[in-house]
């Protein structure tokens, strides 16, 4: 598990991270969310012991990151947003050179090796020069790489980053194997949507403060409290759009283009809504379809970075 306490990050008078609190349980998958410079690098190479916070500090399973970095290091497997330079370095060369780093040794890496590369689906690349991968590829093995020592904790900066959609899929596979085998993730992105699909939790940081945290349907509702739902009906829409209208949680009806279809904004509780379907019911409305529209993502986050205060 990880536990981050009061971290804090100064450059200067620059405070890149502020007083950030967070914990995450063991197996959980987290994604950190936040715009260009909102401090989530900042935060992973802190964690990872490449760098020295201002102040605060973080357990990784236990072990502190001030005073017992190789303890961490070896809970972590790290994947940074940048690649180094490879000279003349096979695939499978270059993950024997990090697992003998590890101290693991050569027979035990023979088995390892083949798994990892199957893993992140780059046996077909073993015998290529990293310098030749492609930037896809080149991330996969960067996660391979990471996981050599089988850590418990990953912490992986953007790995889907510049990935072409096929590419972003076959990640998200990966991670799902990771998830199923008892990793703890902790994965950072922009793009809101796909990471929302594979976290369990979400937090929001902007200017270095987490401005939300919590599951993903947790932090819709507390932006939002209220829902748009879409109506279908069979017969006179018109009578039907009335009868909704009236109801002082409904706002903003409108009939929509497709046939016998509307849609309004509706701020009851879950209980109203049921009591709202049934009454229609019994007004001899004849609904096909009654479905709350998922909220998007990206304009949840939009409002969470713009400041919009949560209760
Ligand atoms: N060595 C440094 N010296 C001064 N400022 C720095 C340094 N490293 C990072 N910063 C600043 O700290 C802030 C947070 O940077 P960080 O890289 O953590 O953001 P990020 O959330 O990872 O952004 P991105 O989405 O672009 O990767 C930025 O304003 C950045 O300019
Ligand atoms: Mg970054």
């Amino acid at each position: 598990m990880i536990e981050i306490i009061d971290l804090t990050k100064r450059y200067g008078n620059f405070t890149a991270l502020d007083s950030l609190h967070l914990q995450i349980e063991k197996g959980t998958v987290f994604g950190f969310v936040g715009q260009n410079g909102a401090g989530k690098s900042t935060t992973f190479s802190i964690l990872a012991t490449l760098l020295a916070p201002t102040s605060g500090t973080a357990f990784i399973n236990g072990y502190n990151i001030l005073n017992e970095p190789k303890m961490v290091r070896r809970q972590l497997g790290y994947m940074p947003d940048f690649f180094g330079v490879y000279d003349q370095l096979k695939a499978n060369e270059y993950l024997h050179f990090y697992g003998a780093s590890y101290g693991i040794p050569f027979s035990e890496r023979q088995n390892l090796i083949p798994q990892l590369l199957d893993l992140v689906n780059l046996t077909h690349k073993q015998d290529s020069y990293v310098d030749l991968l492609s930037r896809g590829m080149k991330q996969r093995l960067c996660l391979a790489r990471s996981l050599i020592h089988d850590p418990e904790v990953l912490i992986l900066d953007e790995p889907a980053s510049g990935l072409d959609p096929r590419a972003r899929v076959e990640m998200r596979e990966i991670l799902k194997e990771l998830k199923h085998m008892g990793k703890t993730i902790l994965i950072s992105s922009h793009i809101l949507p796909e990471l929302a699909e594979m976290c369990d939790c979400l937090g929001i940081i902007d200017q270095g403060r987490l401005v939300a945290e919590g599951s993903v349907s947790d932090i819709q509702d507390k932006l939002k409290g209220e829902r748009v739902i879409i109506v279908k009906i069979i017969g006179e829409i018109e009578k039907a759009a009335q009868f909704f209208e009236d109801d002082p949680n409904v706002s903003k009806l409108s009939i929509g283009e497709a046939e016998n279809t509307m849609q309004f904004t509706y701020k009851g509780t879950d209980y109203e809504q049921t009591e709202l379907l049934k009454r229609a019911i019994n007004h001899k409305i004849a609904i096909s379809s009654f479905s709350e529209v998922e909220t998007d993502l990206e304009d949840v986050f939009m409002e969470i970075t713009r400041g919009v205060e949560l209760s």
